[in-house]
């Protein structure tokens, strides 16, 4: 009898274990990086049309990071778990021989969690549209970390902090 009972609680603990795996894609989701306009100002670029990435990152880009992320900056190797860089990508319009800033394209971000995102480098990959809270990334290996990978040396990271 006692045999029988431990197997259905075995049984159940199995089932929640399993549920527990199943759900795992939700927990993977990256947060929206709240306030990271206050965060350290890493670095500004502009593609412009002719630059092979124009398509989709084509405008005026900012690298934000937050305190984690820019420990690994500044070790110029790895970055530790909780580390967010946002790459804010703008439209650029040219204005009276100025190149300004237009309407928010993307954000993008990196979060840094070396056991949940295992696949991908130990960072989770995401984009939200413009201002909104709107996902666009639907497969984080083929739509970033496949670019990002060529970038190991450097845990993925492409670019730099200039002090
Ligand atoms: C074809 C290559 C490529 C793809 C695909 C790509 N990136 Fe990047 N990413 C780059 C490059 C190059 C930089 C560095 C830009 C700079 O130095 O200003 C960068 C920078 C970044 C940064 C700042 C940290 C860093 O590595 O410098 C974030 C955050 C980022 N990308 C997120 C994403 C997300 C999210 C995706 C998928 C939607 C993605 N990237 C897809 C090439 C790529």
């Amino acid at each position: 009898m006692r045999a029988v009972r431990i197997s259905v609680v075995l049984a159940a603990l199995c089932l929640v274990a399993v549920t527990m795996v199943r759900s795992q894609p939700a927990t993977q989701q990256v947060p929206y990086p709240e306030g990271y306009r206050q965060w350290t100002h890493v670095k500004s670029m502009v593609i412009q049309q002719g630059h092979p990435l124009y398509d989709a990152f084509g405008g005026i880009h900012h690298i934000y990071a937050n305190a984690q992320a820019m420990q690994g900056y500044r070790s110029g190797g790895k970055f530790p778990d909780g580390a967010v860089i946002v790459f804010d990508l703008l439209e650029a319009r040219s204005e009276g021989g100025a190149l300004v800033e237009g309407q928010r394209k993307v954000v993008g971000v990196m979060v840094k969690d070396s056991r949940r995102y295992a696949q991908t480098g130990g960072w989770g990959f995401e984009g939200f549209k413009g201002d909104t809270r709107e996902r666009v990334v639907t497969d984080a290996k083929s739509q970033c970390f496949d670019c990002h990978a060529a970038q190991k040396a450097t845990d993925y990271v492409f670019s730099r902090y200039r002090p």
